[in-house]
């Protein structure tokens, strides 16, 4: 090869070369563009779960708040009880975080009731045996209220099932042990905790180690021993915290 050729063969390499760099350094501003195109589209998405999220959890007080509007009595039984159980559905493990419909349920369980008459509902003397029976159904009434309301997702299992009892002698399907929800097995020992220490026409409210010393009492019958045991873990402070922050 010539000095000629070989000057010539360089030059065409490095040409080709700087081609190369420049097609390399454009390749990669329109990559750095996607990014963050990308990065733009994920914080609007995000943004706009928020919006979706605090939008569902408007719509589902709402229905509750109109729920609990029937009963002075039991006032803000919901937010309390949704309160006590989300911190007894982190203390037994259940992800809350990632499956929100849970807290919609505990805030929903009751929405059945609007189909029990007020005469039934608030009657103070023991109930009739077709009474009672109607009572019963208020879990299912609920479930169809909210059939077709899809981002309710597994919080419909709580409405359906927050009656049932680990032994199988709860309602309205008599499911036992696992086969039971375990939200909802969390929220039957969260809505116990709330009806012991709330004040009733038939009995005054129980102080909240009392309550425990009754709802142990069920371990392994009413209630999931693994939730009691959970419940264990929770101090009676941050039950009352919980109960004082709702008012
Ligand atoms: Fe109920």
């Amino acid at each position: 090869m010539t000095p000629t050729t070989r000057q010539d063969t360089v030059a065409s390499l490095r040409a080709r070369l700087a081609a190369t760099e420049r097609q390399a350094a454009s390749r990669q501003r329109q990559l750095e563009r996607y990014a963050a195109d990308l990065r733009e589209v994920f914080k609007q998405e995000r943004v706009r779960a928020q919006e979706l999220r605090r939008s569902y959890m408007s719509t589902v007080r709402a229905l509750s708040n109109a729920v609990e509007a029937r009963d002075a009595y039991t006032g803000k039984h919901a937010e309390r009880v949704a309160a006590y159980g989300l911190e007894l559905a982190r203390a037994t493990g259940l992800d809350v975080a990632a499956s929100p419909q849970i807290e919609f349920g505990f805030l929903l369980h009751d929405v059945g009731k609007v189909g029990v008459p007020d005469a039934i509902l608030f009657k103070t003397s023991a109930l009739t045996q077709e009474e009672y029976a109607l009572v019963t159904k208020h879990p299912v009434i609920g479930s169809e209220i909210l059939r077709d309301v899809d981002f309710l997702g597994d919080g419909k299992l709580v409405v359906r099932h927050h009656h049932e009892r680990w032994d199988g002698a709860g309602y309205p399907d008599g499911l036992s042990g696992e086969a039971i929800p375990l939200a909802a097995r969390v929220f039957a020992v969260a809505d116990a905790l709330d009806a012991l220490t709330t004040d009733r026409p038939y009995r005054p409210a129980r102080p909240f180690p009392a309550a425990r010393d009754e709802i142990r009492r069920h371990r392994g019958t009413q209630f999931d021993p693994a939730v009691i045991d959970a419940y264990e873990t929770v101090g009676d402070e941050t039950f009352v915290r919980l109960r004082d922050g709702v008012r």
